[in-house]
């Protein structure tokens, strides 16, 4: 059972970043020197997809340019000798991986998103990944993971994170019957029920395996809460039909969809990268000095 098809949802506006996000993608946003869906995009060829497949909306042509070939860029890096730059420019896309795009015509909520994928991914079980949601996966990659509870129960897998009680209303939130260690079978599943309400605290994060049945599932529902097509409500029919399960992945995520989340992933991204790392560690260290001293004197 391989996952050969991956899907991202890339057509949302972006406001939370606005004016950076006004004529370019959220998802083109860099985390150091990488845009976000190049993680995302890693992310899924890390766990076996070959054909990735973007929603896109107005505005997205950055992403499609930056999965293409840049023929005058790359003549331009060989012709100045930067062979390591060259490198970087073609690794973005192994070979053997096709790009597919399929344009959102109205944004009518993720649901509606994941459903124009269906010409696409056809009759396959597929994954969905949220770029915004960065997820570093320590040892293995998110999906990677998922990958292999997909393969040992033959069922959908999502992604789960326990959050505090209080963000409940943010996410999309599981009820589970524990099935294994950092695994439960879905009994229910809510969109952004207020804490009061929230049948637990474990919250969906953007990472999907789904049989292809959610795309009728999702065809017959209804705009549900902030009135669009929750891919949660489609979900929320699969159950009654299937096993759905959720995964407590081994990592941190990101909420790179949150100017705080965003710099959170820039700060530990940076601290990693071989460029930079030092350098940056040296700053912050002096920099939080000068603020212990600041302190000091008030
Ligand atoms: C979407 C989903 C939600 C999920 C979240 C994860 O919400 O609808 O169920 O918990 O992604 O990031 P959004 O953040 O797009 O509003």
């Amino acid at each position: 059972m391989r996952l050969r098809k991956a899907v991202f949802p890339v057509a949302g506006l972006g406001t939370r970043f606005l004016p950076a996000t006004k004529a370019s993608a959220k998802e083109m946003l860099p985390i150091v020197d990488k845009p976000l869906i190049q993680y995302a995009v890693a992310e899924a060829i890390s766990a076996g997809a070959q054909e990735l497949i973007f929603i896109t909306g107005r505005s997205k042509n950055s992403i499609m340019d930056h999965f293409d070939k840049a023929y005058e860029l790359e003549a331009e890096l060989e012709q100045r000798g930067k062979s390591k730059l060259l490198e970087t420019v073609q690794e973005i896309l192994p070979p053997g991986i096709t790009c597919i795009f399929i344009r959102q015509a109205e944004a009518l909520g993720l649901g509606h998103a994941v459903l124009c994928a269906w010409p696409a991914v056809g009759d396959e079980d597929f994954s969905v990944i949220l770029a915004d949601d960065l997820i570093d996966g320590k040892l293995h990659p998110c999906l990677a993971q998922m990958q292999r509870v997909y393969q040992e129960y033959g069922s959908g897998v999502i992604a789960a994170q326990r959050v505090p009680e209080s963000e409940t209303g943010a996410y999309g939130i599981v009820e589970v019957n524990p099935v294994g260690s950092r695994l439960g079978e879905i009994q229910r599943i809510v969109e952004k029920p207020k804490p009061d309400v929230a049948p637990s605290n474990l919250a969906v994060v953007g990472r999907y395996i789904l049989p292809s049945r959610i795309f009728k599932l999702i065809e017959r529902t209804a705009h549900g809460a902030g009135g669009e097509i929750q891919l949660t409500d489609a979900i929320s029919a699969l159950i009654q039909e299937q096993t759905v399960l959720a995964y407590e992945f081994e990592g941190d995520r990101y909420d790179c969809g949150s100017k705080l989340g965003y710099l959170k992933a820039n700060v530990e991204y940076a601290l990693k990268h071989p460029e930079v790392a030092e350098g940056f560690r040296e700053y912050l260290s002096a920099r939080s000095s000068a603020w212990s001293e600041s302190g000091k004197d008030q």
